[in-house]
């Protein structure tokens, strides 16, 4: 199989969190508060809350909490601010975790919403997002990296307009944790959400959120945390305020392991192989005259949006994991908005997404099977009506 979906998820791990799965899967837990054991340099949870913190520069490990990914962190972001009737700016790039969320609390607490395009090229301008500034506005909430064409925002600038504007600055890191690097202090970001099972190596269901100390906002659920067990009240005591409920114990093995990877390996020497697969990648299909890319051609984050003409994007992926056992991405992508700027309107695309576990020879014989599938479609489009059960997001 030619795995090309990791902005999904990211395939394969690492043999160093494969290890950690099935090591803590197999052992009893060591989870302060919540057994006898003695808590030590073993206490993975410990561990994996400093490693996080040293990878995005947070001020200490207080600051990162943890959740089931980014969908449930930016659910505790919209409902935990005090956004009733407050202006929210966001963007055309956001994912549905964050467009529904933030729709739900315009619909129920008049939250007003205002939507930034993007360009063609999927970049966000930092006075565009100015010029939605009003009395009310609370929070600037944006995509680090969009999921559908990679391009990055701008965090420094934004970061200081938010600022100047005493505004809250909430970044959605799905994308670009363990694939950009963050470092929360410098960009000055209140809020921010990440997931564990993309570029951070771990498996699905673990992820997070970073907040800086003096930033208020309410626990999505309250409930047992292991300490304080007398208090009738959740204890405020971050991060443990944020976290009640028995732990994703295995799950946060696979973080902190696929956490150490990226600390000893570094994000940088990762993305030299990401950019050169990306580059190659990109080159070979500019040179189809068939295929209309999208986004920019500058490397940001490992992923290519692409359509061919006349041919559904759907249909394309199917011919590829059919014929050629190729896995991508195809359709909306969990991203309503961002296909009107881009021009992928209305079936959205095909989306090429590496990892540094790609190869050359990879992407060479996915150039081959586009340029097969394409001489199929100009003599036989038939034959490209293989089985559509394969939805994927649309
Ligand atoms: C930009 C973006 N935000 C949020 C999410 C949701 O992440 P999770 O799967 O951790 O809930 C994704 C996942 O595809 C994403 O790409």
């Amino acid at each position: 199989m030619i795995y090309f979906n990791n902005a999904a998820t990211s395939y394969p791990k690492p043999q160093c969190v494969l290890d950690a799965v099935s090591f803590y899967a197999a052992h009893p837990p060591i989870d302060a508060g919540r057994s006898s054991m003695v808590e030590d340099e073993k206490d993975v949870i410990l561990s994996c809350r400093n490693k996080l913190a040293k990878l995005f520069g947070a001020a200490n490990s207080s600051c990162i909490s943890f959740t089931s990914g980014s969908t449930q962190s930016i659910n505790m972001i919209v409902k935990g601010l005090g956004l009733d009737n407050k202006h929210v700016i966001t963007t055309t790039t956001e994912h549905s975790s964050v467009v529904r969320a933030l729709k739900v609390a315009e619909k129920e607490r008049n939250v007003n919403l205002s939507f930034v395009p993007c360009d063609e090229q999927g970049f966000i301008h930092v006075d565009d997002i100015r010029n939605q500034i009003n009395k009310d506005t609370k929070a600037i909430f944006v995509n680090h990296s969009s999921n559908v064409v990679g391009t990055e925002v701008d965090l420094y600038a934004i970061s200081e307009l938010a600022h100047d504007e005493n505004l809250l600055l909430i970044v959605d890191a799905s994308q670009s944790a363990g694939t950009i690097p963050i470092n929360v202090r410098e960009l000055d970001i209140d809020i921010m959400a990440f997931t564990g099972h993309k570029s951070l190596h771990g498996i699905a269901g673990i992820g997070g959120l970073y907040v800086k100390e003096d930033v208020d906002i309410q626990p999505l659920i309250v409930g047992g945390t292991g300490v304080k067990s007398t208090s009738l009240y959740q204890i405020e005591e971050r991060p443990i305020y944020f976290e009640a409920g028995t732990q994703n114990f295995v799950g946060i093995a696979s973080l902190e392991a696929g956490v150490s990877y990226i600390l000893d390996k570094g994000i940088d020497a990762a993305n030299v192989v990401k950019s050169k697969l990306y580059y190659s990648l990109r080159d070979k299909l500019e040179n189809i005259p068939e295929i209309k890319l999208y986004g920019t051609d500058k490397y940001y984050s490992p992923i290519i949006g692409m359509n061919v003409n006349g041919v559904d994007p759907k249909e394309v992926g199917n011919y590829l994991s059919k014929r050629h056992n190729i896995v991508v991405r195809t359709g909306i992508l969990c991203a309503p908005l961002i296909h009107h700027n881009l021009g992928s309107d209305p079936n959205g695309l095909v989306r090429i997404s590496l990892s540094s576990f790609n190869t050359e020879d990879e992407i060479l014989t996915f150039v081959d099977a586009i340029k097969e599938m394409i001489d199929i479609s100009k003599t036989n489009q038939e034959e490209l009506h293989l089985d559509n059960s394969n939805l994927s997001c649309v």
